[in-house]
């Protein structure tokens, strides 16, 4: 039976006065992964930080497995197991390795788990616990990021445009980390990218956001999706 995780209804949020996302609507149901593509300054990541409560919701509604969200009270979606992966680097330069891990998951006992769980997907993570973060190379900080998302049990995973600057190896690696979460706990995911064959080879639907709107949409598994979407992006 499906069920849905996240459903957004005529959603608008922005900056001020000023409207980004212009009624947005969206399901994403249990252990499916949805592509937000669209150029730069569509409002993709407004997007994502609207859903996270990051700023406030102008019109529509929000609803994580049935309840709706009460907007601006981010803290309290990491207990509903929703996690985000920022476009910005979200890692704390100076604090060292294990103290980044350390703010997704406090709890010793959950901590170790978590860290069991994300090893066999990234090994060099529990090998440079004591580094500072902000000397591993870029790459190693978005794989750390993405790790970090994915320490705690989660039923909603957000990321944004984590291959942003990656080489094609990691690209693919992180692509079948990705995969391998989703067999193994069903996760949903909306995965905001630029990279249209990382998007097509890692989710199940896309959708292209134009202008703060939905437009071109479907199964990622369709004949010409990639050529609909390179249409829409003007690439
Ligand atoms: N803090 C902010 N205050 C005011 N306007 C903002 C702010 N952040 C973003 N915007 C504006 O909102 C619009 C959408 O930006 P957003 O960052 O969501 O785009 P994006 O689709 O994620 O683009 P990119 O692919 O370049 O990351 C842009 O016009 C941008 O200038
Ligand atoms: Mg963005």
């Amino acid at each position: 039976m499906s069920e849905i995780v996240l459903a957004l209804e005529a959603l608008r949020c922005g900056y001020g006065q000023a409207t980004v996302i212009h009624g947005v609507s969206l399901k994403i149901m249990r252990g499916e992964a949805v592509a937000l593509l669209g150029k730069n300054g569509m409002g993709k990541s407004t997007l994502l930080k609207g859903i996270m409560g990051f700023l406030p919701r102008q019109a529509g509604s929000i609803a994580f497995g049935g309840d709706t969200l009460v907007a601006g009270q981010p803290h309290t979606l990491a207990a509903r197991g929703i996690a985000y992966a920022p476009q910005e680097k979200a890692v704390f330069q100076d604090l060292s390795v294990e103290d980044n891990l350390r703010i997704a998951v406090s709890d010793p006992r959950r901590f170790r788990i978590g860290l069991e769980r994300i090893a066999g997907y990234f090994p060099f993570i529990p090998q440079r616990l004591r580094q500072k973060a902000g000397t591993l190379s870029g790459g190693e900080q978005k794989m750390m990021i993405l790790g970090r998302a994915l320490m705690a049990q989660l039923r909603l995973l957000l990321i944004d445009e984590i291959t942003e600057g990656l080489q094609p190896s990691v690209i693919e690696r992180i692509s079948g980390v990705l995969q391998a979460e989703r067999n193994a706990s069903s996760i949903a995911m909306l995965i905001v990218e630029q990279n249209v064959k990382f998007a097509l080879s890692t989710a199940d639907r896309f959708a292209v956001l134009e202008r703060g709107e939905l437009g071109e949409h479907g199964p990622t598994n369709m004949p010409d999706a990639y050529a609909r979407i390179i249409a829409e992006l003007g690439v």
